[in-house]
């Protein structure tokens, strides 16, 4: 009787939020959007900033993280280019995510064996450092062993229960590990598709979508004091990021924690607009989750190689234009969001290098900042 009770509870509280977040949704051209508050920053002229880092600058307002590889930690490395890295992300992040070394395949690459040994330098290392570190990511369809889903020997798929398991054991023993070390985990990645159905990944195919809850159960079980994620991209899509909350009001009728929405920043030169993002923003601050900007870069070369030995003055403003406004939009909703990472550190290393020469982050391929830098640094003081 009172789980009854309980259960018509979380329905109808869900079914209020839903509406309520709904309104705040994307790109619906007729959606009424929040009016716009005045931008921080402005007045910033006469501010110094000399000798200022951007976590310094930032503050509290939101951690400020990177995503990195342990070669990238490197600060006494003979490599003067791991050396230079190491040195950038000590001085202006406080966060860390692994941009690769957490993730299933390299954490768990065979049902018996666990290499935990990268993993585990970038923990140590943060500590050492006084950083926060955020697990990146327990279930996604990517970087994903085969094991985990196939019975490798009839190449079948697994059952239900033998996936859950694989699952479980996984999320128990690579959470467990780091259990109030790493303060929170991207629980699911990337589930859905653009028109917010859900993406068609063995987890799915196998247990249709109460995969998502299961491994927030099996995450909250490890670690209860871990704050847990959804982490996606484009979720400016009005029917993805619908699907999303969705997916937030679920997990809250089970009683399951989601704490935050992680919007990937994979940006370009003309996709999104501000608008479109401070819409998504909206729409889960108005869910009652946190917002994450992770994986925050901006590609200006879009897979083509059109400037293989560096950017066109114009282009190069047009791109610290559209940071520094990305920037400023992240500071105005500092109350919902928590952290803001880059993906990846300097030029010279991004996951847009692998077909073209990109320039998507906020040191140059020397390890140099970018003007924009400044310019954030400038923005963070202004802003109170
Ligand atoms: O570590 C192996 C190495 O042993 C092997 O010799 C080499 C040969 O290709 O591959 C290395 O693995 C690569 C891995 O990065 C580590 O560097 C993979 O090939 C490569 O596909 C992998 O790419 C990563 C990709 O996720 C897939 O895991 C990118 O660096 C990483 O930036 C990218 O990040 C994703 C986020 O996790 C989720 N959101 C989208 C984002 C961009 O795709």
């Amino acid at each position: 009787m009172k789980i009854n009770k309980l259960i018509w509870v979380r329905l109808i509280t869900f079914s209020f939020f839903l509406t309520t977040a709904c309104y705040a949704c994307s790109d619906d051209s007729d959606t009424p959007l929040d009016t716009p508050t005045e931008e921080p920053g402005n007045g910033m002229d006469d501010i110094d900033t000399s000798g200022v880092t951007l976590k310094e600058a930032i503050g509290d307002k939101f951690l400020f993280g990177a995503a990195i590889n342990p070669w990238q930690l490197d600060i006494n490395s003979s490599k003067e280019e791991n050396r230079r890295e190491g040195e950038v992300v000590l001085k202006h992040f406080n966060a860390l995510v692994a941009e690769s070394v957490m993730k299933w395949r390299s954490i768990h690459p065979d049902k018996e064996k666990y290499t935990f040994e990268d993993a585990d330098a970038i923990v140590k290392f943060a500590e050492e450092n006084g950083m926060t570190v955020i697990g990146h990511t327990l279930v996604w369809h990517t970087a994903l062993p085969d094991w985990v889903w196939k019975d490798v020997s009839t190449g079948k798929d697994l059952s239900a229960e033998q996936l859950k398991e694989n699952m479980r054991s996984h999320i128990n023993t690579v959470v467990s590990r780091y259990k109030g070390r790493i303060k929170g985990w991207d629980v699911v990645n990337e589930a859905f598709n653009d028109d917010g159905t859900y993406r068609e990944s063995p987890f799915y195919r196998i247990l249709g979508k109460e995969y998502i809850p299961l491994a927030y159960q099996y995450a909250h079980e490890a670690d209860p004091d871990a704050e847990l994620y959804y982490n996606d991209f484009e979720l400016y899509h009005s029917t993805k990021c619908r699907a999303v909350l969705q997916l937030i009001g679920e997990l809250k009728a089970k009683g399951l924690p989601i704490t935050a929405i992680g919007m990937q920043g994979h940006m370009w030169m003309n996709n999104p607009t501000v608008e479109m993002y401070e819409n998504t923003i909206l729409a889960f601050k108005s869910a009652g989750v946190k917002v994450m900007v992770t994986e925050w870069d901006m590609s200006v070369a879009n897979g083509q190689n059109i400037y293989p030995n560096g950017l066109p003055k114009d282009v190069e403003a047009k791109w610290t234009q559209r940071m520094i406004d990305f920037f400023k939009l992240f500071l105005k909703y500092k109350d919902v969001v928590t952290r803001v990472s880059t993906w990846g550190v300097s030029d010279s290393h991004s996951w847009l290098n692998e077909k073209c020469t990109d320039y998507p982050l906020l040191f140059d391929r020397q390890q140099q900042p970018k003007p924009v830098v400044e310019m954030m640094i400038r923005a963070a003081l202004a802003d109170k």
